[in-house]
């Protein structure tokens, strides 16, 4: 049997370049050797667009063409809508016992997230706990592998606690599963932040047009020290660099660009005209792949149902065996 692997995303904007690095590519290449679940988090999106549930049905449209558009083959990988399984929820109920309210307010993830989004007094109670939400995500699909980024580990830290904990309990029936961080887990935005991101308003979406993509790219921000282009500059650490190193295929072209960027011999525009274009025959494939599914709802709403009806035969499972360790199976 193949070992399990799940990989979420909410469903609140397209997906973009940082996507691709730290996750996309690795589900690509996991989906031949696991048996893969991709799971649209809608309820967990819920805990913060509670009040603009709208969104996420175009979203959850949107993801799915993305998914498809860099080569994720529904066949191969079960993509599924969380609301859709209620197993997930009815399970997240039974590990609430399993977390005290200390654990759950020192998780650096969500304090992260509550600074950020100015929650302060309204914190919810469904914000606050979907760490519990997600370790239900991850353990009813008896999960082995879980590829995420930095910012997911204290999720599946969380998760691995309450595995144990529900085992020493009730028996041996969860699996724990162990996380994996991508080699490349993170792109800086198109500003110089360290992590791009819809929120943000740094990033490059999948499928963004050819000129979308130059105009974001002309507006990059290099290296902050140089103000001529007759001054040395920087590599590292240079967002243009970062991209033409992960996304131009001519080493030569990306190597003599260094070496006159550091010598103070090429001006940013040049630098960025050959990323404009490097890009945009990265995102070329993309683009014809995503131009034959986007705004098919049929097509895209069959998908779903199919990967939402393997992924429901797996939690239905999984549930009868928890109700029968936790003597709930009347
Ligand atoms: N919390 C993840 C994020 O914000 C999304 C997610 C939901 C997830 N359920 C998951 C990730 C289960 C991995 C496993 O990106």
């Amino acid at each position: 049997m193949k070992k399990r692997v799940l990989t979420g995303d909410r469903p609140t904007g397209l997906l973009h370049l940082g996507h691709y690095v730290g996750s996309l590519q690795n589900r690509v290449l996991l989906q031949d050797q696991y048996e893969t679940f991709i799971l649209i988090a809608d309820v967990q999106a819920l805990t913060d667009h509670f009040e603009h549930p709208e969104i996420l049905k175009q979203n959850i449209q949107e993801i799915v063409a993305d998914y498809i558009a860099v080569g994720i083959d529904p066949a191969k990988c079960a993509i599924c809508v969380q609301s859709l399984i209620p197993e997930i929820a009815e399970l997240a109920i039974y590990y609430m016992n399993l977390v005290t309210i200390a654990r759950l307010q020192r998780n650096p993830t969500v304090k992260d997230e509550i600074k950020q989004k100015g929650l302060k007094d309204k914190l919810t109670a469904g914000f606050l706990t979907y760490p519990v939400h997600q370790a239900a995500d991850i353990t009813v699909f008896e999960a082995a592998l879980v590829p995420v980024g930095k910012d997911q580990l204290p999720m599946i830290e969380q998760t691995v606690e309450i595995v144990r904990e529900f085992n020493w309990l009730y028996g041996n029936v969860l699996v724990e599963p162990v996380a994996w961080v991508g080699a490349f887990a993170r792109l800086p935005g198109i500003d110089g932040h360290a992590k791009m991101s819809k929120t943000l308003h740094n990033a490059i979406s999948l499928s963004d047009d050819p000129k979308t993509v130059e105009k974001k790219v002309m507006r990059m921000y290099t290296d902050p020290t140089r103000i001529h282009p007759t001054d040395p500059g920087h590599v590292e650490g240079n967002p243009v660099f970062i991209y033409h190193d992960l996304f131009n295929p001519d080493r030569a072209e990306v190597d003599e660009l260094k070496t006159r960027y550091k010598a103070g011999k090429v001006g940013d525009v040049e630098v960025k005209q050959k990323l404009v274009k490097a890009l945009n025959q990265f995102l070329n494939p993309i683009r014809e792949r995503r131009s034959k599914i986007a705004g098919d709802e049929k097509q895209i709403n069959a998908i779903l149902m199919n990967g939402t009806y393997r992924a429901r035969v797996v939690a239905q499972e999984t549930l009868q065996k928890v109700r029968k360790a936790m003597q709930i199976d009347y």
